[in-house]
């Protein structure tokens, strides 16, 4: 059989990846001798033998590792290439490099011509050869992915999100596409961004009324006269008998200074400000005709085809307005949300442990260069750390077991800043201690106090918990927050009223509990804590290509 080996291209481009060369077994060794386009972006680039020829380590993103890249002079003004961030396409052929050039590639690309150079300015460009602090890239979000780690993060965000669709898909579930604007507020706990258009309607009327003052009474008067005036001509005329094309024409006189009055009051009408009714602003003027929010979460939502399709899941954006300034919080973050009809408590917490079990081990298979490069840069224990969850069961114990080991914790001398007693949400301090120092590994608490949790949680046969679960992992402390949905209209109403909540919002809810309840539960995975989790990374801004947080959004 011939052993003849072939590159594969980019398919809707002519250049190949340059993971389809060096992510090869053999580093791409196998393919020396033959001709390829490459492109990508000049991470570092040097003149040798006294301008002779050019050495660039070029990035096309898809993979971590650079391909060398060999230009003689002959060949281009090599001045124009190496300059970090320099564009650059060649064609060229494959070669195994000379040995003892302490290189590690198993094979560098030797330029026989260059196709495209996009040229940059090295006075101005804010990203250089030298390593920017993670904190000194957020001023350019537009260009740091060109950096080593935020590729990185960002190939392992996307491995992350096709091993959610994977599982979900291979367990049967079906991705609903919830709403991002809603009318409904589903965490009750009104950090919610409005949605509205009534603002910039309102700053538009009132640069218009400026340049064009809203008419007098003086005017509307003035238009009154004129329609009254053309009454009196149609019925002068009508009684003269006069012929019936100048009746007609009279009476379009008429309408039209009849339109005119509407108009000129209609517009005598206009305030400056926002509209009013009972001196509260008046949302039937507002584009929903009522007032909408940026969703907080897609459970709700979700849970209505969970209450008719089984099991399903949505994964999409999420808006918190709170004034977190931690690095753990976004103001807009992406959240995973399985719902499981016909499930319990305690189902919900095996699908949340396999799911994220599952991300691991793909993580693992699928983007092991991409760990070791975060291995290297920023978490020496982030590759172990994804071996331990993929091979460990969690930790599970209740909340009131949680707060024994807590207490037992500050009997020996630990100190938190927060203090801990029964019936305290559980502070990031904490969970953290949990799971990094008590278990060392992921655990789930579950049962929690009822006045600390969501009005749709199950309550427990004690009266004073609900069966919520929530997932903390080291390094991130509350990843997951799930729980057994209250499916009981009687209990949920008494709830609802308990906490204060208005019922009218929510009785779109309440009917999937009125019509053919069903036992159900699912969880919210935030998607950014995860890639937290498993790079290792510190500050949750960098593991979301735009990050949103009290004072930024830019782009
Ligand atoms: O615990 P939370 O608030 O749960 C819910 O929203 C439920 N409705 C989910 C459900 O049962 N379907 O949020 C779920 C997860 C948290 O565990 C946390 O990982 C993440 O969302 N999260 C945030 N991530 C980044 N920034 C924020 N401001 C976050 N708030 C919550
Ligand atoms: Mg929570």
């Amino acid at each position: 059989m011939a052993d003849e080996v072939t590159v594969q291209k980019a398919r809707f481009s002519d250049r190949v990846r340059i993971r389809s060369i060096l992510g090869r077994p053999d580093g791409g060794a196998g393919l020396a001798g033959q001709k390829v386009r490459i492109s990508g972006w000049v991470k570092t680039g040097r003149e040798q033998g006294k301008g002779a020829f050019a050495f660039l380590e070029v990035n096309d993103g898809s993979c971590p590792a650079n391909l060398q890249v060999m230009v003689d002079a002959s060949v281009s003004d090599l001045s124009k290439l190496v300059a970090t961030g320099t564009c650059v396409t060649v064609d060229g052929c494959l070669k195994i490099p000379p040995e003892g050039k302490g290189t590690k590639q198993k094979v560098e690309l030797s330029v026989v011509e260059v196709i495209d150079v996009g040229t940059v300015d090295t006075a101005t460009y804010p990203i250089p050869k030298t390593k920017l602090t993670l904190e000194r890239l957020r001023e350019f979000p537009h260009l740091r992915s060109r950096t080593n780690s935020i590729s990185a993060i960002a190939r392992i965000r996307h491995a992350l999100a096709i091993a959610t669709h994977t599982f979900f898909d291979e367990e049967g579930f079906l991705y609903i596409q919830t709403p991002i604007i809603t009318t409904s507020d589903c965490e009750g706990a009104g950090e919610m961004f409005q949605v509205t258009t009534l603002i910039s309607h309102t700053e538009k009327l009132e640069r218009d009324l400026i340049e064009n003052p809203p008419p007098t009474e003086a005017d509307v008067e003035a238009a009154r006269l004129i329609v009254k005036a053309r009454g009196e001509a149609v019925a002068h005329l009508k009684s003269a008998k006069a012929s019936k094309e100048t009746i007609t024409a009279s009476v379009a006189e008429l309408n039209e200074a009849k339109a005119s009055l509407s108009r000129t009051e209609e517009r005598s009408k206009l305030k400056p400000g926002l509209p009013k009714l009972d001196g509260k602003i008046d949302y039937t003027q507002d584009f929903f005709g009522r007032q909408a929010f940026l969703t907080v979460s897609g459970q709700l939502q979700v849970e209505t085809y969970a209450c008719g399709l089984s099991d399903v899941y949505t994964f999409g954006p999420t808006f918190r307005a709170e004034n977190s300034h931690t690095s753990r919080h976004l103001a807009e973050f992406w959240m995973v949300e399985p719902e499981l009809a016909f499930a319990d408590l305690e189902d919900d917490m095996n699908c949340a442990e396999a799911y994220v079990r599952y991300m691991c081990k793909w993580l693992l298979e699928k983007r092991y260069d991409d760990m070791e490069l975060m291995a290297k840069n920023f978490d020496k224990g982030c590759i172990d750390r994804l071996k331990l969850v993929a091979s460990t069961p969690f930790g599970r114990l209740t909340y009131t077991k949680a707060i024994e080991l807590l207490e037992e914790a500050v009997g020996k001398g630990k100190e938190f800043v927060n203090p801990v007693e029964w019936g305290i949400d559980l502070a990031s301090e904490h969970e953290r201690y949990l799971t990094e120092v008590v278990f060392q590994k992921p655990l789930i608490v579950y049962n929690y106090p009822k006045g600390i949790k969501a009005f749709y949680m199950r309550l427990n046969d004690d009266g004073k918990t609900v069966a919520a679960m929530d997932v903390l992992v080291p390094k991130v402390g509350e990843l997951i927050g799930g729980s057994q949905r209250e499916e009981r209209i009687d209990v949920i109403m008494e709830r609802i009223e308990e906490m204060g909540l208005p019922v009218e919002p929510y009785e779109w809810y309440l009917d999937l509990r009125r019509y053919g309840t069903a036992k159900h539960s699912g969880f919210g995975l935030g998607f950014e804590r995860m890639v937290l989790f498993a790079t290792g990374m510190d500050n949750i801004r960098d593991v979301i290509p735009f990050p949103r947080y009290p004072g930024r959004a830019d782009l």
